[in-house]
């Protein structure tokens, strides 16, 4: 593992499975921050997007967790800012190529998808799988130049 720090954030929809994942990932020796939200009161999920998107985009930190109702919005909202490549994600295939091809530095899910023992798998397997680089690196330039 080479970098133990995670960003994570959820919306109001995410807010019970981000404390849940929270959970898991602080018992698997990883160091999280939490932006919020902190409880199940509504809030706009491009707000808690931004909070994780700009830490990454300033290399602050190298990976971070999105949770709202179905990841999507996470994942839209992300991806606005510059140096992002968020992935939203309902099973593990997507989320080790999402790494190994794409680099993926978000990983979005959504609380009413997924189930707390499958985000937790697939939180496992995005954050230990490495990016395979050479090819895929030349297409992620092409993306960064569109
Ligand atoms: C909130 O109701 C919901 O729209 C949000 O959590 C997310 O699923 C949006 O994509």
């Amino acid at each position: 593992m080479e970098n133990n720090n995670i960003i994570i954030g959820s919306d109001h929809a995410g807010f019970n499975l981000k404390e849940k994942i929270k959970k898991f990932l602080i018992d698997s020796k990883y160091n999280v921050v939490d932006v919020g939200t902190f409880s199940t009161d509504s809030v706009d999920y491009p707000i808690i997007a931004k909070k994780v998107a700009d830490k990454i985009a300033s290399n602050e930190y190298e990976k971070g967790i999105l949770i709202c109702g179905t990841g999507i919005g996470m994942c839209i909202a992300a991806n606005k800012i510059n140096g992002i490549r968020a992935v939203v994600c309902s099973d593990t295939t997507s989320a080790k190529f999402s790494r190994q091809h794409n680099n993926t530095n978000i990983l979005c899910f959504g609380e009413r998808i997924v189930g707390e023992y499958l985000a937790k798998d697939i939180c496992t397997i995005w954050l230990e799988t490495e990016f395979e680089a050479e090819r895929h690196q030349r297409r992620i330039n092409l993306i960064e130049n569109l």
